[in-house]
């Protein structure tokens, strides 16, 4: 074996067998739709009179159809999916199941995605791929909120075909002004979403239109479920779209000479030609590009190829190969529409963790431009958004990235974004362009820099961040830190949450969004001061994890303390030194902390202070010990 293929074979495992390809590609299919529109009936009736079902699973199935008592002993064809969905729910890892399907005409790949809750999130993994959506509606229920969500997502995920599956047609008498209306109440919501709408009355549980053409239907004309989906053309993918090669691993030949491998997300590379890295913008040759069965001279999209370059450039996972002719974009800062996910909402100012393609980065969400109102199709005005909300927002990330429009490259263009404490994935998002100023702004290198100021001061910039209720005794301890540091010539600056609010964050209210903002700006003027040496204190409540993770993150590399201010909230609310727990207790103050919104007490802080058993003066002697310690103080 080559000495490329071996190195190829160390990251990708054994090329597979080739298969034949007269046949075009697979159409790919997402199904949307709750498990009570008949999802699973539809396509249990769809594989098996397509003939996609295996001999012995049918007899299982008829077995399985008596012991459950279907009425008049007929086949319950939910039964044949929804074994698939039970071994799912074990499996949890799985949340999009793939089935394949073949007729005389067409390959099928049917994604299928849980009917129940995370549905938005699975539905938007298995539709990144897909061509054709189904979208089902249960006749008599009629259109729901439901429905719109899933147009709309089809919609920004690229899906232009839907089809518009009217279920459950006996229930309402096979009636054609039944289906009218609700193709009339669709039809220019989809127009609104560019969607190509074809409806089609069905009935799966007797299978009317589903294969065969209803008679109880006679007044419909046009395709059945199937015929539509053989016949339904598909544009081909742009071929103006030059070469995306994001780069998975990097290995070596036997030679030493580094190897780089990925999966070509479009476009095609040939051997010998000059490709260009994204970002940073190195060029190079091809000088050897190998495919899963050996070397060959040129590769197309989906092929898994390994590359060794001339002059050897210094590339790693997440780089983006591309060639001349059609340059992505590179920038720190772009527009997108997010599907949102996430249990708790999303406000500017949050930060996340970025999957793009092979590239990961932490993100943060600068701002939210507006929601879309799933039922109207047009865009209004938001400052938070909740689960299964559609956004348009801006990102930012740290260095700069690079990417596409969705629209332009689906594989370059669309994200994920990961929650960085749960691990959770709270969105998928579809990039629709680069905002100029993140291009146009590049990072001053100056002379004079945070080390220079500490060695002139004597001292060792850090933030000191304590946290807690209001009337916990934060300010009032951070105000003998400041003294008793003060007497020991440390320069300190002392930013209060009352303070910052009555000046620079006049503008902000207590909204969740509104905090987190408060904390971004603080954080940033933090980071000023300490690159100024100082010793920054800061006293806000700072109520959510979240943000104080931010706030530690946008830190990083400066000394940093959290410093929780334990009080319980009756003492607190005893203490009331500005009389705004009364208020609130009256109605008067909406979302305060401890009364009408939530304070998430800190996992780890680096200091437990327990105003109420000891003095203020006590707890700030033993932060000057733990400055002490950490060699912050001397
Ligand atoms: S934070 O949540 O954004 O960190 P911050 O510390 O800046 O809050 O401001 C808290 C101070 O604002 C409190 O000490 C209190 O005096 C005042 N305040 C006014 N309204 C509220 C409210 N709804 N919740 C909490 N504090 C409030």
């Amino acid at each position: 074996m080559n000495p490329i293929s071996a190195a190829y074979q160390a990251v990708f495992g054994s090329p597979e067998a080739a298969r034949p390809c007269e046949r075009p590609p697979a159409l790919r299919i997402l199904t949307c739709g709750a498990v009570d529109d008949g999802k699973s009936t539809l396509l249990g009736r769809l594989l098996f009179e397509a003939g996609a079902v295996p001999e012995d699973q049918l007899v299982a199935l008829a077995a399985d159809s008596r012991r459950y008592g279907t009425s008049n002993g007929e086949i319950d064809y939910s039964l044949l999916t929804d074994g698939l969905e039970a071994e799912r729910e074990r499996n949890i890892t799985i949340d999009v199941a793939y089935r394949y399907m073949s007729t005389a005409r067409r390959d099928f790949i049917i994604a299928d995605t849980p009917g129940h809750e995370q549905y938005t999130a699975n539905m938007a993994t298995g539709a990144s791929q897909c061509e054709v959506g189904i979208i089902l509606v249960d006749a008599i229920r009629g259109l729901q909120q439901q429905t719109f969500r899933h147009a709309a997502i089809c919609s920004i995920l690229g899906i232009r075909h839907v089809v518009l599956a009217v279920n459950k047609m006996d229930a309402v008498g096979f009636s054609q002004e039944h289906f009218r209306r609700i193709y009339e109440t669709f039809a220019p919501v989809a127009a609104q979403l560019k969607l190509d709408v074809v409806a089609i009355p069905i009935s799966a549980r007797r299978g009317d239109n589903v294969v065969v053409a209803s008679r109880s239907l006679a007044w419909y004309a046009g395709a059945t479920l199937l015929e539509h989906l053989e016949r339904v053309e598909i544009a081909q993918a742009d071929s103006s779209i030059g070469l995306r090669l994001p780069i998975q691993g990097v290995s070596r030949t036997s030679e030493g000479v580094r190897l780089y491998m990925g999966t070509i997300a479009t476009g095609t590379l040939s051997l010998r030609e000059r490709v260009r890295v994204a970002v940073g913008g190195a060029e190079a040759v091809v000088e050897r590009l190998v495919g899963v069965e050996g070397p060959v001279d040129q590769a197309g999209p989906g092929a898994a190829v390994a590359v060794t370059l001339t002059p050897e450039t210094d590339l790693g996972r997440g780089d983006l190969l591309h060639t001349d002719a059609d340059a992505p974009a590179c920038s720190n800062h772009f527009s997108a529409q997010v599907i949102w996910f996430g249990e708790r909402p999303l406000f500017a100012g949050r930060d996340y963790e970025l999957r793009l393609g092979t590239y990961t980065s932490p993100v943060t969400v600068t701002a939210i431009r507006g929601k879309l109102d799933i039922v109207s199709g047009l865009r209004v005005a938001a400052t938070e958004v909740t689960r299964d909300e559609i956004a348009i927002c801006h990102l930012a990330t740290p260095g700069l990235i690079a990417f596409d429009s969705y629209e332009h490259c689906r594989a370059t263009g669309s994200f994920l974004l990961i929650d960085r404490v749960t691990g959770e994935t709270v969105a998928a998002g579809m990039v629709r362009n680069a905002l100029d100023r993140g291009s146009n702004l590049f990072a001053q290198k100056l002379t004079v820099d945070r080390r220079a100021r500490e060695e002139l001061l004597d001292q060792k910039g850090a933030v000191l961040w304590f946290t807690g209720l209001s009337g916990a005794g934060k300010s009032t301890i951070a105000d003998a830190l400041e003294r008793k540091l003060h007497a020991r010539r440390k320069l300190t600056i002392l930013l209060d949450g009352d303070n910052i609010r009555l000046g620079l964050n006049r503008d902000l209210g207590f909204t969740e969004g509104d905090r987190v903002e408060n904390l971004r700006r603080v954080a940033e003027v933090a980071r000023l001061m300490v690159d100024a040496g100082l010793i920054v204190l800061c006293s806000f409540i700072s109520p959510f994890a979240a943000d104080r993770a931010m706030v530690r993150e946008r830190l990083e590399g400066t000394p940093f303390l959290e410093l929780f201010v334990d009080a319980p909230i009756e003492i607190c609310e005893h203490r009331d030194p500005k009389g705004l727990y009364a208020k609130a207790r009256r109605g008067e103050i909406r979302n305060f902390t401890g009364i009408s919104s939530s304070y998430e007490r800190p996992a780890a802080p680096d200091l437990v202070l327990d105003s109420s058993r000891y003095e203020a003066d006590e707890l700030a002697d033993r932060v000057v010990r733990l400055l002490v310690e950490r060699g912050i103080a001397t």
